[in-house]
């Protein structure tokens, strides 16, 4: 008995009026960013899906030899829906032309897919509900390198509690992957004598795709 073509309630309905209660589906469906995004997009596992306007699910290149982890959307991303659109987001795209590519070369997502309100810090417990959705993209992007931004990216792929001072540019790993750290564009726009330092990432990172191409 198939349930194509059926209001699945009326289809579980029918079995349970023939007396069976258990019902396996022979149709699994693949797991793809896009039925990924839909997943997010109907999260309510946190308080943050309360306030939020969107859900930031990242946007990018979904074959990308590089992703971008930021922490979490602010103001005008949870009003666009799209990620590191503001005065971060234009810092970021300067970051990415220096490696020579464009936004649209590489997949750019944040730890958190909603706001938190007054663009306050992550909850740990906020980290610990939506980190799996950020594990899941990274399994289906399965990018070469990956590149967080600022200690909260760093430290959920990580699972430590690391000073991004103490970490930026050194070379880690997640589940295989190279992990590339660098400073967040927030706090670089807070810190300019920073961008030097971020831009010396930038070609490590340019460096390191090139390496990886043979
Ligand atoms: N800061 C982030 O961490 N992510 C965004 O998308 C925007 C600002």
């Amino acid at each position: 008995m198939t349930m194509d073509g059926l209001d699945p309630q009326r289809f579980l309905s029918a079995l349970l009026r023939m007396g069976i209660d258990r019902y396996v589906s022979g149709r699994q469906e693949a797991l793809t960013l896009a039925t990924l995004k839909a997943q997010v997009g109907a999260c309510t596992r946190c308080e943050l899906s309360r306030s939020r306007r969107s859900v930031v699910f990242g946007e990018g290149d979904e074959a990308a030899r590089l992703v971008f982890v930021g922490e979490a959307p602010g103001e005008e991303e949870d009003r666009q829906g799209r990620p590191f659109v503001g005065r971060a987001g234009k810092l970021l795209d300067q970051m990415i032309e220096r490696i020579g590519l464009h936004r649209k070369d590489v997949f750019i997502c944040n730890v958190l897919k909603c706001r938190p309100p007054n663009n306050r810090d992550p909850d740990p417990a906020e980290v610990d509900v939506c980190k799996g959705h950020l594990f899941a993209q990274l399994e289906l992007i399965r990018p070469h390198l990956i590149c967080t931004l600022g200690k909260h990216a760093y430290n959920t792929l990580l699972g430590v509690d690391a000073r991004i001072t103490r970490i930026r540019g050194t070379l880690t790993s997640y589940k295989g992957t190279r992990l590339l750290p660098t400073y967040h564009p927030s706090y670089l726009l807070r810190n300019q004598a920073a961008i030097k330092e971020a831009y010396e990432d930038m070609e490590k990172v340019k460096t390191l795709l090139a390496e990886d191409r043979g």
